[in-house]
């Protein structure tokens, strides 16, 4: 499996804390069969992270790797970011101060959980322009979707992935989000799962219950093609594939 969003480098946002935190993350990712994880750190200045693109990050993610390795983990470790959407994302993207997944044209976006779905729609347009494709990371999440996941059919018919987090099917975020989160699946919304990661003890990279649940829900296929086709056709820069959006009506 490919997990495209986690909070997995130490110490720069509300993430892991530390590098043996880190280390036991990668390890649980490890074991559940993750063998390409993306660290994707908050760009989200008004909560106080203020990350960019840097030598700082990249330094951070070489200096684990090699930690990694020399804990005999057998996972990679990639870059993005989780960027919180503002006015200026466009330009931010196109001046490479912030990064899209793995340097390809897909980025992770995020929204303020009662954002105005007309602002969402304006920001992203103008990112497309400019050749940007949005992923955008846990839907089930923001108020306007639970109130009308028709919104997020929306999304899909411009092109737009939706980045469903695994914690959300597992109801880790109480019944709405749960409810929410697997509207969207079964209707073919959803591009890809990914851990959005925290911790090692809570909001872990373990992947293995929510593979479980797709697999039961929605059959092996279903599961493999979210958990593992998508997200590797995401971060190589593909065409997602097993797109069929079906409306709410
Ligand atoms: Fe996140």
């Amino acid at each position: 499996m490919t997990d495209v969003h986690s909070h997995i480098l130490p110490g720069i946002d509300d993430g892991s804390d530390s590098f043996e935190t880190s280390l036991r993350m990668l390890a649980l990712a490890e074991e559940s069969g993750v063998h390409t994880i993306v660290a994707t750190p908050h760009y989200d200045p008004q909560a106080g992270f203020d990350n960019h693109a840097s030598r700082d990050l990249l330094r951070l993610r070489h200096s684990l790797t090699e930690a990694a390795q020399a804990e005999g983990l057998d996972i990679s470790i990639r870059l993005g970011m989780e960027i919180m959407a503002s006015d200026d994302t466009p330009e931010l993207l196109e001046e490479g101060r912030l990064w899209t997944l793995c340097g390809t044209r897909y980025f992770l976006v995020e929204f303020l959980f009662d954002e105005e779905p007309a602002k969402c729609f304006e920001i992203l347009s103008r990112c497309r322009k400019r050749g940007f494709r949005p992923i955008i990371a846990h839907p089930e999440r923001y108020r306007f979707i639970r109130r009308d996941p028709q919104i997020a059919y929306e999304f899909c018919l411009r092109g737009y992935g939706l980045q469903i987090n695994k914690g959300s099917l597992l109801g880790r975020f109480g019944e709405e989000t749960r409810i929410t989160a697997m509207r969207l699946v079964s209707h073919g919304l959803a591009a890809c799962v990914a851990s959005d990661a925290h911790g090692a003890e809570r909001r872990t990279p373990h992947m293995g219950k929510a593979r479980e649940l797709l697999a039961a829900e929605f059959g092996e296929e279903y599961a493999e093609l979210l958990l593992t086709v998508n997200p590797a056709r995401i971060i190589a820069g593909g065409e997602l594939a097993g797109f069929e959006p079906r409306p709410f009506i």
